[in-house]
């Protein structure tokens, strides 16, 4: 089967230019300037001709940090695999990587198979896993390698959440030894979660029970400090880390110094730190809840430090950390006790709009909003050339970009499976306009046309970057 899209403007990390784009089965095949003889031989041989006229042809979106079904205490995240992965296509995300978690006292194995058996048969669109290592032994370690071959190349370590997903420092440099043997990259939630926890007590001490107590005891000090702490930890291990979720701008001083000096440090940011303050935790009754995420919303004044961050390639990449609850029943199980709120927000479909929406605003040039949903994403985690590029030889993961296109997010018009939107009644500017997964329409006129299990496991290489 082939597909020409003609017309449109091709947008890659290197440049925006008026391409036409051949398709075959599920890969591309060949870029032509418009008007050039081959393109005009593409036409007559093509099966279906798609008119991109005055939209931009951008490699698909890849959330490298989203939590589908993830469960937590008596309750799990609200997307399944198949609900989450069709609001990531309609929202132009062509490619998650999820977190499958090991379970303490058990292997990183049996962690790693209850996930893939959740997402198989079940995605739209082609899908990875990190490894959250919850329990770091020699067995582990060991265990470590193995999920390399397996195409599982980055693995999650927790600062944070003590007695639960938490690792000591002795544990996290131990897991960067493993990483810098065996290539991987070793991902950290940095906040402090020991003097985290101390606060959380005081502060509960005191009958502060409010949502916005959950800010008020995770310090943008804390993250900064634990960010420090884990750079140190990898320049010991002579290891690559990547901070995921970086929200403050005591965090991104310590990233910007590592990286100054040469450090292969690296670090995403989410659309909910560009977009959001902490002011949202003060909602009225308990809407603050609807805002409950770790780290929390920090001020406005830390959104320009970020977007800066994004410019100067200080921040490498921007991922959801897409994590929905519920207000009703989920979120709710922390009225009058903020620590149980279950911590997360959802944002899978909307962020290529969101960080889109930095491009109408002059934060991001459009080269960039391409290289940090998708591009640095693919070659951070071993997907490029495969993914993150249109280019001859890269799967035809394909979004079609309408940027005079307006539209208001809301919960009544999104897909995610959850009761609210953290960006209800913003106006964005552009909207996905048709969606292309490995050369299959899924998304056309901003209606789901795919079906689920055509998304495929990812076994991902080793990073590019490092
Ligand atoms: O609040 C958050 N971020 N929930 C998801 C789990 C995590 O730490 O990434
Ligand atoms: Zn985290
Ligand atoms: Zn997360």
């Amino acid at each position: 089967m082939k597909m020409l899209i003609t017309g449109g403007t091709v947008v890659n990390p290197s440049g925006a230019i008026a391409s036409e784009v051949l398709v075959e089965d599920e890969a591309i095949v060949a870029l032509g300037a418009p008007g050039s003889s081959a393109a005009e031989a593409w036409a007559e041989s093509s099966d279906r001709t798609i008119d991109a006229s005055g939209l931009l042809v951008i490699p698909g979106g890849i959330d490298v940090h989203t939590h589908m079904e993830m469960p937590l205490g008596q309750t799990q995240s609200s997307d399944t695999f198949e609900t989450g992965t069709r609001a990531a296509a309609i929202g132009g995300t062509t490619t998650i990587i999820d977190f499958a978690t090991q379970s303490k006292g058990h292997s990183l194995q049996t962690g790693f198979q209850a996930w893939l058996a959740k997402a198989d048969g079940n995605c739209a669109i082609d899908y990875g896993f990190h490894m959250i290592v919850s329990d770091v032994n020699e067995e582990s370690m060991k265990e470590m390698d193995v999920l390399v071959e397996e195409g599982v190349t980055s693995f999650k370590l927790f600062m944070a959440y003590p007695g639960v997903l938490y690792s000591d420092d002795a544990k996290i440099l131990r897991s960067m030894q493993q990483a810098a043997n065996n290539g991987s990259i070793i991902m950290v939630h940095a906040e402090n979660g020991i003097a985290i926890d101390l606060l959380v007590a005081q502060a509960l001490s005191r009958g502060e029970r409010d949502p916005r107590f959950h800010g008020e005891t995770r310090p943008s000090l804390l993250e900064g400090e634990a960010t420090h702490r884990a750079i140190q930890l990898a320049r010991v291990a002579d290891a690559p880390l990547y901070i995921v979720h970086l929200s403050a701008a005591e965090a991104l001083e310590e990233v910007v110094r590592a990286r100054d000096m040469g450090q292969r440090v690296f670090a995403e940011t989410c659309p909910q730190y560009l977009f959001l303050s902490k002011a949202e935790l003060e909602r009225p009754v308990f809407e603050g809840a609807k805002y409950v995420c770790s780290p929390p919303l920090r001020d406005y004044r830390s959104q320009a430090d970020l977007w800066k961050g994004l410019r100067t390639d200080d921040l490498s990449i921007v991922a959801t950390d897409h994590c929905p609850f519920c207000f009703k029943e989920q979120k709710e199980l922390g009225r009058g006790d903020f620590s149980k709120i279950p911590n997360g927000l959802p944002g899978v479909e909307n962020r290529m709009d969101l960080i889109y929406e930095g491009v109408s605003r002059g934060e991001l040039s459009l080269e960039r909003w391409v290289d940090v949903t998708s591009t640095t994403p693919a070659r951070m985690f071993g997907l490029f050339p495969k993914k993150g590029v249109i280019a001859p030889g890269s799967d035809a993961d394909i979004v079609l970009y309408d940027p005079r296109s307006t539209h208001i997010v809301s919960a009544k018009s999104h897909h995610m499976n959850v009761d609210y939107s953290v960006y209800e009644g913003m106006e964005l500017h552009g909207a996905v306009s048709m969606v292309l997964s490995r050369g299959r329409v899924v998304v056309d006129g901003g209606k789901y046309v795919g079906h689920k299990g055509h998304g495929s496991f990812l076994r991902r290489g080793l990073s590019r970057y490092l």
